[in-house]
């Protein structure tokens, strides 16, 4: 019999595709977590039809109206997240810095995915920043959130060449579709509580790598 499923909330701005990839991931039925409730802070976030169409609660805490009080803001979130019973936070694509109230009372329970191999490229516009630097792999992680940006913990990553003449959408999109691979997996062993040690079968490189075969 599986056992209780972790109950996840995912936190988006916008279009949503990772945490689509979580709910797929989450719809079998020995997922070690459940997404119980997907929060945005726009109310144009397209990832929120999404999630409703497929019968997941939604909860859209705008920032605006907070004008400019982000821990009243992050207060009013928190109480979504909690009305929801939420164990686990999944940022994907929440466009929000966090404050350090916000960070301690999920500490060592919020992920985050983050299209560049960190600790390069933190912030904002990583494939243009990678494409100008000239680097010849790039990829996504997926970490724990601490207080510095970007910073905390590497539980994955997942590289992909680049190649040249590579546009910068070009290369989002070949990082996108490891992301869409990595985090599912990821929250499947934080959920379960295991180390990692699934591979991603469709990454180009990907660290956790399979265990090696036993040796007799
Ligand atoms: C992804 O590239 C993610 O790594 C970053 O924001 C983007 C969100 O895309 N944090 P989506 O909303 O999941 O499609």
């Amino acid at each position: 019999m599986a056992g209780v499923r972790k109950k996840v909330g995912v936190l988006i701005s916008g279009r949503g595709s990772n945490m689509t990839a979580l709910l797929a991931a989450a719809a079998a039925p020995d997922y070690p977590a459940e997404i119980v409730l997907v929060l945005a802070n726009r109310e144009d976030a397209g990832g929120l039809a999404t999630a409703s169409a497929k019968g997941i609660p939604t909860a859209c805490v705008p920032h605006r109206p907070f004008k400019g009080d982000r821990a009243a803001h992050e207060r009013a979130v928190a109480e979504a997240l909690d009305a929801a019973g939420v164990e686990i936070i999944c940022l994907a694509g929440y466009m929000r810095l966090l404050t350090p109230w916000f960070v301690g009372r999920y500490a060592g329970r919020m992920l985050n995915i983050h299209p560049s191999l960190l600790p390069a490229f933190p912030g904002v516009d990583t494939h243009a920043r990678a494409l100008e630097a000239g680097v010849k792999l790039h990829g996504c992680t997926v970490h724990l959130v601490t207080e510095g940006m970007d910073e905390g913990p590497i539980l994955a990553q997942a590289a992909v060449p680049v190649l040249p003449d590579d546009s910068e959408e070009a290369l989002a999109a070949r990082v996108l579709a490891q992301e869409h691979l990595i985090y599912p997996m990821v929250l499947a062993d934080f959920a379960a509580e295991r180390p990692g040690s699934a591979p991603s079968p469709g990454a180009v490189l990907c660290n956790p790598l399979p265990a090696p075969p036993a040796v007799s």
